[in-house]
């Protein structure tokens, strides 16, 4: 038996129940989880934006010690420290060997079922199955996921601080660094300066951009985004957040922005602050009916380009021990991000935080 939080029904709070973990099957791992980051994303699936089928432990940002390994799992072991994927990354499809393991084959399979790779999951509630979010599941003290999902760190990492280079770091971070063309010298706007782009921001420094302009619509995120390496701040709920932005960059408007919320609006907003030639990443994730309008004439006369950032174009193999590299040599901030640390039973307050913007991230500790 462990402690999970289940998403029963959309709309409701998650209930914090005990559940059954099968042991791993073959090429899979079972993790003691140390801390799980609460994401926007776990957010999105209880109120209904993001389609995951359900009964669901949700928790996709986590970080633990390996306690059984399956069969024919050989190159991690127990006791092994491990950050946890939410794109199960095979190594093997047409994705990973075209350069785009954030699109992996076997990662979609799994996303679209709810379980594991092969569709199934291991956890149970009084003998019915209960999926996991993204095939991963860290809002419970213990789950099961794909050995390729489990990414081996150093021992000397901290644990809480490694989580959010589970979900935050490789999507925000990376979507600077692998997904957009920074150049040294260049500008940048972020529209949204949240757990993910707190981390658009410090990627975009580590990628020498020399003007980086937080857009958000509350003061304290935009300190923090000056503490992450923003140069400018622009308020968004104190006038056209466009206009300042084009007036920051010679009326011109940046080279690279980034939409980090998942509103419509707000990705027209980023679209408008590129200049002509530049381009404009969206990274939040939108409601699933949503479309956004822009101007045909507009996109080809400016020689724009819309960029959609999955997972931060990450090879979670490569980046994670990266990223673990840098904040140990004080590169990427990541005790920043961690506004309060909750036990599980405080999941739907920390959901109420998020909604209103109060925090980064909070961080449930096993
Ligand atoms: N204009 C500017 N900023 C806004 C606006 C707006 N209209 N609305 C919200 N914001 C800001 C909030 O103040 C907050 O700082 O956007 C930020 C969103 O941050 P979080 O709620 O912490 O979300 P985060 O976890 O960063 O995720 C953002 O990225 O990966 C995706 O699914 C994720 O879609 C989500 C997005
Ligand atoms: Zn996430």
């Amino acid at each position: 038996m462990t402690k999970a939080a289940v998403c029963r029904e959309i709309g409701q709070p998650l209930e914090v129940v005990d559940v059954e973990v099968d042991a791993p099957h073959a090429g899979e791992v079972k993790i003691r989880l140390a801390a799980s980051g609460v994401c926007h994303s776990d957010l999105s699936v209880q109120n209904g934006t993001l389609l995951q089928p359900i009964p669901a432990v949700l928790g996709h940002e986590g970080a633990g010690i390996i306690e059984e390994v399956g069969e024919g799992v050989t190159d991690l072991k127990v006791g092994d420290h491990v950050v946890i994927s939410w794109v199960p990354q095979d190594g093997t499809c047409f994705y990973c060997t075209h350069d785009q393991p954030e699109l992996c084959e076997s990662g979609l399979l799994a996303m679209m079922t709810g379980g594991l790779i092969d569709g199934t999951s291991r956890f149970t509630e009084n003998g019915v199955p209960v999926l996991q979010m993204a095939s991963t599941g860290t809002f419970s003290e213990v789950t099961v996921v794909p050995a390729i999902s489990a990414i081996k760190i150093r021992d000397d990492m901290p644990l809480p601080q490694a989580a959010l280079i589970g979900c935050g770091v490789l999507t925000g971070f990376g979507a600077a660094a692998n997904t957009a063309d920074i150049k040294p010298g260049d500008t940048v706007a972020v529209v949204g300066c949240g757990g993910v782009g707190l981390n658009v921001i410090q990627g975009a420094k580590h990628m020498k951009a020399a003007t980086i302009i937080a857009v958000d619509k509350m003061d304290h995120k935009l300190e923090m985004a000056k503490q992450f390496g923003a140069t400018h701040t622009v308020n968004a709920g104190d006038g056209d957040p466009v206009a300042k932005v084009l007036e920051l960059t010679e009326g011109r408007g940046a080279d690279h922005t980034f939409e980090v919320i998942g509103y419509t609006a707000t990705i027209e907003q980023a679209y408008n602050m590129a200049r002509r030639g530049g381009e404009t990443i969206i990274v939040g994730v939108p409601d699933m009916e949503a479309n956004f309008p822009t101007n045909g004439f507009g996109i080809v006369f400016g020689e724009k380009t819309i960029k959609g950032s999955w997972y931060g174009s990450s090879d979670v193999h490569r980046d994670i021990p990266r990223y673990v590299e840098l904040y140990q040599k004080g590169e990427l901030l990541l005790d920043e991000l961690i506004s309060r640390k909750i036990d599980l039973t405080g999941v739907n307050e920390a959901f109420a935080a998020m909604g209103s913007g109060e925090v980064a991230r909070s961080v449930i500790t096993y």
